[in-house]
């Protein structure tokens, strides 16, 4: 105890805390307080800078009568003959006024209303080809393919019956007013195939059939055919450039039907 009163004693200890002193400030700081959220540092992390988090189980995949449902030739309607039970037909013009395949189910009506009303403000005037197809239907219209252009031919643009996503009440086909390049791959250089291609998302939906997805959808490019998938996840695939589904979610290509019938 003498020592502490030693003058030498003192003046060491002194000198040593103003070393400690120099070495703490000068040495270089690797981690910045800004990082340490409760700190009290002047430079606190600013939380709203980073992205949310998108939730990818917000609606079923499976369920026929989910927004997110994902149809395709390895992902059958379930059940086969699924009906929506909210189909309208949208107050927009119709290719066949009356036919049950101008129906769609009502939030697809109602985005697609405000879709033509934004493409017409852009001089692009555009026409309902074909919505709701029902399984009998789509039984009418894949099995005519079959016969005239073969089943092999037919699986590339027609879905099966139970396999299409027109059945959903989610999807469109689309042509301009004038009728030019209906159900063909001209439309896509159409100034109305451009602004659908360009637009779409805007308002829930998407190209389902991209021209380099092929493999993946398993299905022939369809500029014309759109599936609305709500304006949350449309914004998503657009900003993360993911132009189908299956890779959205993760999913198999689904290039071929699992079962040969
Ligand atoms: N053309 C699409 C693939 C369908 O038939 O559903
Ligand atoms: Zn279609």
């Amino acid at each position: 105890m003498t020592q502490l009163k030693n003058p030498k004693y003192i003046a060491a200890l002194v000198f040593a805390a103003f070393l400690a002193g120099v070495v703490f400030y000068a040495w270089p700081n690797k981690t910045p307080m800004s990082n340490y959220p409760n700190s009290k540092n002047l430079n606190p992390v600013n939380s709203s800078s980073r992205p949310p988090v998108f939730n990818k189980q917000q609606y079923s995949l499976k369920e026929a009568n989910s927004i997110w449902v994902v149809v395709n030739k390895t992902r059958p309607l379930a059940p086969q003959n699924y009906t929506p039970t909210d189909l309208a037909t949208p107050n927009l013009p119709v290719r066949v006024p009356g036919n049950e395949s101008m129906q769609m189910r009502q939030v697809t009506a109602a985005a697609l209303e405000k879709m033509f009303a934004a493409a017409s403000a852009d001089g692009v005037k555009l026409m309902v080809s074909s919505g709701y197809r029902s399984y009998s239907y789509q039984v009418n219209l894949y099995g005519g393919y079959v016969k005239s252009s073969g089943q092999a031919a037919a699986d590339n643009f027609s879905a099966r019956p139970g396999y299409s996503e027109h059945q959903t009440g989610l999807a469109v086909d689309l042509e301009p007013l004038d009728q030019q390049c209906d159900v063909n791959i001209c439309f896509a250089n159409l100034p109305a195939g451009k602004w659908v291609s360009v637009n779409a998302y805007k308002y829930g939906f998407i190209l389902r059939y991209p021209a380099d997805k092929i493999a993946i959808t398993g299905y022939d490019y369809e500029p014309w055919h759109v599936r609305y998938i709500g304006t949350e996840l449309a914004l998503q695939m657009h900003q993360q450039h993911v132009e189908t589904l299956e890779e959205f979610f993760g999913l198999p290509a689904a290039a071929n039907y699992i079962t040969t019938n």
